[in-house]
């Protein structure tokens, strides 16, 4: 598996954690920062990684910011990107399930109830139930225009 990671400064720490999790479950990360305190704008880091995503190399994405909400809102602006902002490994299950999620966003300041390396897991292994969410995620890509 290839994932592409990008944050801003909101995320810093948690953004590490998340590399460092998926390069010891042996999936290959393409980091693209940022890893120091510096302000970036969420919209550059969304635009960059969803980018990267839509070149088809990568199984799936990760954006993170402060709250997680401004760079999901964001990346959902390329076409073709499903970002869901996922709270607990349940929302996550189905992001995957339902919604064929081809990003997460989380929050860096955000107290998640859960682990969040338990919630991105639980992402990585689910898998898509096809069928009716599929109609639906059409319908998804036809608002797109
Ligand atoms: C940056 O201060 C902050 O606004 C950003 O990280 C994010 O939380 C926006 O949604």
């Amino acid at each position: 598996m290839k994932c592409v990671v990008a944050n801003d400064h909101g995320a810093v720490e948690l953004a590490g954690k998340m590399v460092e999790h998926l390069r010891k479950r042996n999936i290959e990360v393409k980091y693209l920062g940022v890893d120091k305190e510096e302000s970036v704008d969420y919209p550059d880091k969304a635009k960059e990684c969803a980018l990267e995503l839509i070149d088809g190399k990568y199984d799936f994405g990760i954006v993170l910011c402060g709250t997680g909400i401004g760079i999901s809102i964001a990346a959902n602006k390329i076409k073709g990107i499903r970002c869901a902002l996922v709270m607990d490994s349940y929302s996550a299950r189905m992001a995957k399930e339902h919604n064929n999620a081809n990003m997460l966003a989380f929050g860096g300041r955000v107290e998640y109830k859960e682990d969040p390396i338990r919630i991105l897991d639980s992402f990585i292994d689910s898998s898509f139930a096809g069928g009716r969410h599929q109609r639906r995620i059409d319908k998804i890509s036809a608002l797109e225009g």
